[in-house]
């Protein structure tokens, strides 16, 4: 499977940022029109599907000549390296949850004209604002479908709540509080009538550590993701929305991600034990959740596009991973029309028209696409509708997102005031405190505070306008003008701008944005707190060397890295905020240092100046941030997140830092390669691996109090035909049912050794025997994150159930999960790096 034969090419490790993006205002003018005409998100679909067309030899376009001798320019020359697996599997559904559902769809494709079928295999246009609409069949009662943005909220409409985004959500390290955020989500969703959330997010899985949406899924470590993204998908489709887990697979960078001019989308080239044990692992847990829909992604994957990739769709989706639900393709990453088909692809969004439709119709009738792989694409689209009741219990498809939020429109206010204590809790949990020097925190009724920097504060404006509104993408706080260069004119190159130096972030920006409008940013509630204790509250938010009081007990700087869509971030630091920090630092003996970080944000620019006395990564906390923030600083809530990512000390110390750039000169320049040859060494696999100090491990965090961890159980629990080498059993949802077999339980005894009550989030690693083949030393598979009262007798008890496929790993040859045989190292403990509690088990 791999495909990085042919030509090597250095990895991306230090890539030097591009230039300044020109702003191409006749593409962004072109993007208005098309976005105001054609009714919103169609618009903007339009305009993407106009550069992600292109595809032929434009000589015009592209890299600006000078190409190298030998340039590839026919696709042919990369056949093969991704595995042919044809015909596509029909679904299977005729047992379990989904036997009822999936009858009522035959019955209904069976009543279906060829058009009508080819109908639901497409979007078409809506007076909705949704991000896509499945077309109504009004002759046999089916109403459509709408499908929106995103895995954060709902975005691009009104009162809605702004959620904690992914990253924050893998920050805290809470399964509870992710299906809590799930069920108020979904729930916000369906009253709103979403049929389908396009989330959540577990690809990008955050290999080039500057991707720009890194920050819409949970973490860089595939079980931590896994884990989160199942408490996800099950609690939005418990509440009747279904879920479209995204981006099938490896779509790992902005850069290249569409095709432009001549130049395809960049390959994505793995090999097929990394696929299994790193990119495919969280996959696996949203389909064993039973995400009843999968987006595949826009770049392409070992050479073959990822909504035309049969080795994805066919084979590790339908036949490996059991996958029932539907695959509908990012909006304008289909680029095959009969090839889409046959690999497994079943709906196109955001419309049809360029490749199916009616192209659809032809294709049937002159033989290339057999009927009935149509009525599979319909059956397990109608199927899951039925599944989660939207044909007897659902609002009218789009009822709640208006085309136009500037014009009169009905309000329906999807909240329920049940989920406050979620919002506020998950904006609490996914703060990680990694600093906390002379006893700074929690502030103790401050005589004075100072206040500084762009992120206290909330952005000057917060409404929607008509057209290339802000606020619909989550960039009031952003340079708009660069934004809507890099997200509608051209996409994929690296910005120049690494803060939102307007104001405060909840989110990153992008189709992942939440549509913020009952927000309090930590300004907000500082001013209510510091009113209340009668502290004197000073601040400046725009001078880059304020004059800092120095009778302040202490100064708050407060900073940001943004992301978003479309555009990989320029650099994991930024000098303006780092000089910010210093210059106060030098006039104030505690300085507590809050950064809102879409992504990991490097801190040695600062961290070691003796007065910086706190730092706290704050993330992107949603609507309850400056509440969470407040509490969290006076120690009202004691802070429990773990780092999701590991803060490295050098960029140079990351395997993978920027995107992958192909270069003038190389034969590659118009099919740009991604070579994954780091494998699964990535984030602490590689600094464990290179033994490289991080600043901030992986799972890192402090607490007001501390914990012991003590009595460590390892112990065998599968019964002796259980051990087998291989797993035996049928494939369920998910794959083969025996891989879930829990094998190995691990126990261990964690205490609140402090004074005040704290959540710890306890962690199990296990150490795989190699077998002289490179492994990593160790890997997160389990997490416990109990809360404890700071009494004698505040001890937990956390279990770890390990799974087979816990404890295996992707036999090529076998094509299958093997468990090996040998002794298995087992580590509990508070971060990826202190491990108190060691053992081991031999199978
Ligand atoms: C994004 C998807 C999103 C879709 C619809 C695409 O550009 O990649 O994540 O769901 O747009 O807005």
């Amino acid at each position: 499977m791999p495909a990085t034969s042919h030509v090597s090419k250095p990895l991306s490790t230090n890539t030097t940022p591009a230039g300044a993006d020109t702003i191409r205002g006749v593409a962004i003018l072109v993007a208005a029109v098309l976005i105001v005409v054609g009714g919103g998100l169609a618009g903007l679909a339009a305009l993407r599907t106009r550069d992600g067309g292109g595809s032929g030899d434009d000589a015009s376009a592209g890299n600006g000549g000078g190409e190298a001798e030998g340039v590839i320019r026919d696709d042919s020359w990369f056949y093969g390296q991704s595995p042919a697996v044809y015909p596509s599997p029909n679904v299977t559904g005729d047992e379990g949850k989904w036997a009822d559902a999936t009858r009522k769809a035959k019955q209904m494709v069976v009543k279906m004209t060829l058009e009508e079928k080819v109908s639901l295999t497409a979007g078409a246009g809506s007076r909705t604002g949704c991000s896509g609409f499945l077309p109504a069949i009004p002759r046999l009662s089916f109403p459509g479908m709408c499908l929106s943005d995103a895995g954060n909220g709902l975005r691009g409409t009104d009162f809605v709540s702004t959620w904690p985004s992914g990253l924050h959500v893998g920050a805290s390290w809470n399964k509870v509080l992710a299906r809590q955020r799930g069920s108020g989500m979904g729930g916000e969703f369906k009253i709103k009538g979403v049929n389908v959330l396009l989330g959540p997010v577990v690809g990008p899985a955050g290999r080039v550590v500057l991707g720009g949406r890194n920050w819409e899924g949970f973490s860089v470590d595939p079980y931590l993701s896994g884990a989160l993204v199942s408490e996800t998908v099950k609690a939005v489709q418990a509440a009747g929305v279904i879920a479209s887990t995204k981006h099938f697979i490896a779509n790992e960078q902005e850069t290249n991600r569409n095709p432009s001019g001549n130049i395809q989308s960049v390959s994505s080239n793995i090999d097929d034990r990394t696929m299994h044990e790193f990119y495919l692992w969280p996959f696996q847990d949203a389909i064993r959740a039973g995400s009843g829909n999968i987006m595949c992604s826009y770049q392409r994957l070992n050479n073959s596009y990822g909504c035309a990739n049969s080795k994805a769709l066919n084979g590790l989706l339908k036949t490996e991973l059991g996958f029932q639900g539907w695959v509908v393709s990012d909006w304008g990453a289909q680029h095959a029309g009969v090839a889409a088909a046959l690999a497994g692809m079943d709906v196109a969004m955001p419309s049809g028209d360029a490749f199916w439709g009616s192209h659809l119709v032809d294709a049937v009738n002159n033989g290339s696409v057999a009927e009935t792989r149509i009525d599979d694409m319909v059956v397990r689209t109608l199927a899951t509708w039925y599944l989660m009741d939207q044909d007897k219990d659902f609002p009218q498809p789009g009822v709640g997102m208006a085309v136009d939020l500037t014009r009169s429109h009905k309000i329906i206010d999807a909240r329920n005031s049940s989920f406050r204590s979620t919002l506020f809790e998950g904006a609490v949990e996914g703060h990680v405190l990694v600093k906390n020097i002379r006893n700074t925190l929690p502030l103790k009724k401050p005589k004075m505070l100072s206040v500084f920097g762009y992120s206290a504060k909330n952005p000057d404006h917060n409404y929607p306008t008509p057209g290339l509104s802000p606020w619909l993408w989550g960039s009031e706080s952003f340079n708009y003008t660069e934004f809507s260069g890099r997200f509608f004119g051209f996409e994929g190159q690296y910005g120049n701008t690494p803060i939102a130096y307007n104001g405060t972030i909840y989110s990153g920006g992008g189709s992942g944005a939440t549509s913020q409008s009952t927000v309090v940013s930590p300004f907000d509630a500082l001013v209510q707190r510091t009113y209340e204790d009668g502290t004197a509250l000073f601040w400046d938010f725009v001078s880059d060397t304020p004059f800092v009081n120095p009778m302040s007990d202490a100064c708050l700087v407060f900073g940001n890295a943004y992301a978003t869509e479309a555009a990989d971030r320029p650099g994991a630091r930024d000098e303006y905020t780092d000089t910010l920090i210093r210059h106060v630092a030098d006039r104030c003996a505690s300085t507590v240092v809050v950064l809102h970080n879409a992504g990991t944000r490097l801190v040695d620019g600062f961290v070691d100046h003796p007065n910086v006395t706190a730092l706290m990564f704050a993330h992107l906390p949603g609507e309850a941030s400056g509440r969470a923030a407040v509490a969290l600083l006076y120690g009202e809530e004691n802070p429990s997140g773990k780092l999701p990512y590991t803060v490295a000390r050098n960029e140079s110390d990351y395997p993978v830092l920027g995107p992958d750039v192909e270069g003038e000169g190389s034969i590659f320049a118009r099919f740009p390669q991604s070579n994954f040859t780091e494998g699964m060494f990535l984030d602490y696999r590689h600094f464990d691996a290179r033994n490289i100090t991080p600043r901030y491990e992986f799972g890192f965090g402090l607490s007001y109090t501390t914990f012991s961890y003590d009595n460590l159980v390892v112990e065998k629990v599968g019964s002796a035909g259980q051990f087998g080498e291989y797993p035996t059993g049928r494939v369920v949802e998910g794959g083969q049912e025996d891989l879930w077999d829990v094998l190995v339980e691990v126990a261990a005894d964690v205490t609140n050794t402090g004074k005040v009550a704290g959540a710890e989030v306890a962690q199990l690693y296990v150490g795989i025997p190699t077998e002289g083949a490179p492994a990593p030393a160790r890997q997160l598979r389990g997490f416990e994150k109990p809360f404890l009262n700071a009494t004698a007798t505040a001890t937990a008890t956390v279990r770890f159930p390990l799974t087979r496929r816990d404890l295996s790993v992707w036999d090529v040859v076998a094509q299958k999960w093997r468990l090996v045989r040998g002794e298995y190292r087992i580590e509990v403990g508070r971060s990826s790096r202190d491990l108190p509690l060691v053992g081991k088990v031999t199978i």
